[in-house]
């Protein structure tokens, strides 16, 4: 095709006025459009993880049909790394042999690859941190073929302006033309959802570790109401990892999980072994009408509506006006849970589908109401009725 004077301005102008609009896009607009999806390496192997782990992850990745629904990044968290060389280079330890035969080998299998630092001089769990050296490692990431950067604030904190040292982090990966998402890991100080895409963060975690309990996730999860404002295409609130896989949930539990965090629009990077996952698990992780609500496009992170007692509804618009609607359950046994139509905007009827049950329940008037198992969910997708 010919390309006329007129296709051509459009072409060079929509980058200039999209750079000129002021609206933050993190380390690209193409990166994280919608929130991240894949596996890490440190709820389930912490500093056991080495060359061989992350291969058999990125097989399981693959033959679990994970990758088929959406997880495609392959993360290395904490105690990957060794020391400096003279000229100041970090080299990974003896687990990881070769960190750009490992990326390849990521990338064989088209998934993408990430790792992981500080801003200080150690990391959390005392490795060798980038203080100091922030260009020479994203130089380093990138001449290894790396995707992500998890950059964990640890040994940093007290040291100094917190907003400045992940920004010299993000203009030094900016700076390496190689687009790597970038995901701040601060637990919400400083209000990180405030200034994170600012400083080229495509997501920010908002608070404390997760850990696999129920009582620690539904902290976390349902604390996040009120941060929706500052999530969006390319820049995300994240309530930190999933836990489901790793044991310490029921099965109702895990759901409520999973639900909220894609109710929430949160990046869906799981912390199982996904080389013995159990159909339990595979069930919740795979869910695809579940995951498309994390990933719709209008990427908008979702809030809470409703709150009695220990009953929640929360809700999430979706792009073509329809709404997914979560009804949860944090108490004792099993209890019934209303969503009022009028409060997701949907007016005096609604088209019901229950996305757990894979199941079309109809027309329904004002309401609908479930009953929802203890510290359950059920989660619904209403269309406007007719
Ligand atoms: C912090 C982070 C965790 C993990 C560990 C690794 O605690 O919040 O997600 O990266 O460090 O040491």
């Amino acid at each position: 095709m010919k390309i006329t004077h007129h296709c051509f301005c459009i072409l060079m102008c929509v980058p200039i006025l999209l750079s000129w609009s002021g609206i933050a896009l993190g380390q690209g607009s193409m990166l994280a459009r919608t929130p991240p999806m894949g596996w890490n390496s440190w709820n389930h192997f912490a500093c056991e993880v080495s060359d061989a782990v992350v291969r058999a992850q990125a097989d399981a990745i693959v033959a679990s049909g994970m990758k088929s629904v959406g997880y495609v990044y392959i993360l290395i968290d904490d105690c990957w790394q060794g020391t400096r060389d003279a000229a100041g280079y970090i080299r990974p330890n003896a687990k990881f042999p070769d960190m750009k035969a490992l990326a390849d080998y990521v990338h064989s299998k088209a998934l993408k690859i990430g790792i992981y630092s500080s801003p200080g001089p150690k990391t959390c769990e005392g490795y060798t941190g980038s203080y100091g050296h922030e260009e020479q490692d994203a130089q380093t990431y990138a001449a290894w073929g790396m995707d992500y950067l998890k950059y964990d604030l640890c040994s940093y904190d007290g040291m100094g302006d917190q907003v400045a040292a992940y920004k010299k982090m993000g203009d030094a990966l900016k700076k390496t033309g190689r687009p790597m998402v970038y995901a701040l890991c601060q637990y919400g100080m400083q209000k990180g959802w405030q200034w994170g895409a600012s400083v080229g963060g495509n997501l920010w975690r908002t608070d404390d570790d997760i850990r696999d309990d129920y009582y620690v996730m539904s902290e976390l999860g349902f604390g996040q109401n009120g941060l929706e404002q500052f999530a969006g295409p390319g820049h995300w609130n994240d309530p930190d990892m999933l836990e489901v896989g790793n044991g310490g949930m029921t099965t109702d539990e895990y759901r409520t999980h999973m639900s909220l965090w894609c109710i929430l629009a949160a990046p869906l990077i799981t912390g199982n072994n996904l080389a013995n996952m159990d159909a339990e698990a595979r069930e919740i992780l795979t869910n695809p009408e579940v995951i498309a609500i994390d990933q719709d496009l209008l990427g908008v992170q979702g809030h809470r509506i409703k709150q009695e007692g220990p009953l929640e509804v929360w809700m999430k618009p979706l792009k073509e006006g329809s709404t997914a609607v979560g009804l949860f359950n944090r108490g004792w046994g099993a209890m019934p849970v209303t969503v009022d139509f009028r409060d997701v905007g949907l007016g005096n009827s609604a088209v019901v589908r229950d996305l757990w049950a894979k199941k079309d329940l109809g027309p329904f008037q004002e309401k609908y109401t479930a009953t929802v198992p203890q510290h359950g969910v059920v989660m619904l997708q209403l269309k406007r009725g007719t």
